[in-house]
């Protein structure tokens, strides 16, 4: 059922792994395993399946870390030096300021802007999914700042201020379909890292870095976004989702990186290096995403 195994061989190409046929593969699968369902009849064969998913996954997740690891290995380990470092991302993290957003902003075609939203959103993990995998077990103060976000998430309990569904009246409103099959593998391999590393326990510091970068840059990306938008007239109410996390994300990152970060660091210095390769491996993804649309748009 599953013919994965080919990928996973240490002696295969592992650039194999950056591939539509891979990030296709691994975002079928983290669709189809997170989705609610009954028990299979064939449950063992599933668990089979899945354990080769998992060393794909891993050899993915593996693979990104490599490229970034000489970066981080000598990250402040001092917290509130850290958090500097972290911040200073924003303006120097792989991909940041790209000048797609610029252009998004002042020059793109509503045809254009409905594509890249179009990749964008079929590659969205959850901001909320993931925020929720990632809090299991974590100590009590990081794990109260990720609930402060994740009720952000859902609208503070009310259904219209919930982000996820926001994005999704925005998809609709541009009558955009994302499919996995339309969507271009460095969108999928986005959105297949973050979920990788939220839901496997062993990246749990590494989701909180990556979760966090999110957050610190999404803000300038956001503001891009929705004044292109409003340039080409789109209505308030269909841009809500990025008019609101231009402003929003600003708070969110600072809570994040002075309610969970900081107090991660102070209690283990060891988990700088696990939170800043998180991060850089998110960024990296997001670049490759920046690089990849501007070659296809422009
Ligand atoms: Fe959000
Ligand atoms: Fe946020």
């Amino acid at each position: 059922m599953v013919s994965v195994l080919q990928f996973v061989r240490p002696e295969d190409d592992r650039r194999k792994l950056l591939s539509d046929e891979v990030q296709q593969q691994l975002a079928r699968w983290n669709r189809d395993r997170l989705a609610p369902r009954f028990p299979d009849p064939d449950w063992l064969g599933v668990i089979r399946d899945d354990s080769g998913m998992m060393e794909l996954q891993g050899s993915f997740l593996e693979y990104l870390r490599e490229g970034i690891a000489d970066r981080a290995a000598d990250v402040p380990t001092d917290p509130g030096a850290f958090v500097d470092w972290f911040e200073q991302l924003e303006s120097n993290g792989p991909g940041q300021h790209d000048p797609l957003f610029p252009w998004i902003e002042r020059e793109a075609s509503l045809e254009q802007i409905r594509w890249y939203l179009c990749q964008e959103a079929a590659g969205e993990a959850g901001f909320d999914d993931l925020t929720a995998f990632t809090q299991v077990k974590l100590p009590t103060r990081i794990k109260l700042e990720l609930a402060r976000n994740y009720w952000d998430e859902m609208g503070r309990g009310n259904a219209k201020g919930m982000h996820g569904p926001m994005l999704n009246r925005l998809v609709a409103a541009l009558e955009l379909e994302p499919v996995i099959e339309d969507t271009v593998w460095e969108s999928l391999a986005l959105a297949n890292a973050m979920t990788a590393m939220a839901t496997r326990r062993d990246y749990a510091w590494h989701s909180l870095g990556a979760l966090g970068v999110i957050e610190l840059t999404a803000p300038a990306r956001s503001a891009a976004v929705a004044a292109g938008l409003k340039r080409l007239g789109v209505p308030a109410r269909d841009r809500l989702y990025f008019d609101l996390h231009a402003v929003l994300d600003v708070k969110h990152s600072a809570a994040w990186n002075a309610e969970a970060l900081e107090p991660a660091v102070a209690c283990d210095p060891c988990r700088a290096v696990a939170i800043a390769e998180g991060a850089l491996m998110r960024l990296e993804c997001g670049a490759r995403c920046f690089e990849r649309y501007r070659r296809d748009l422009w």
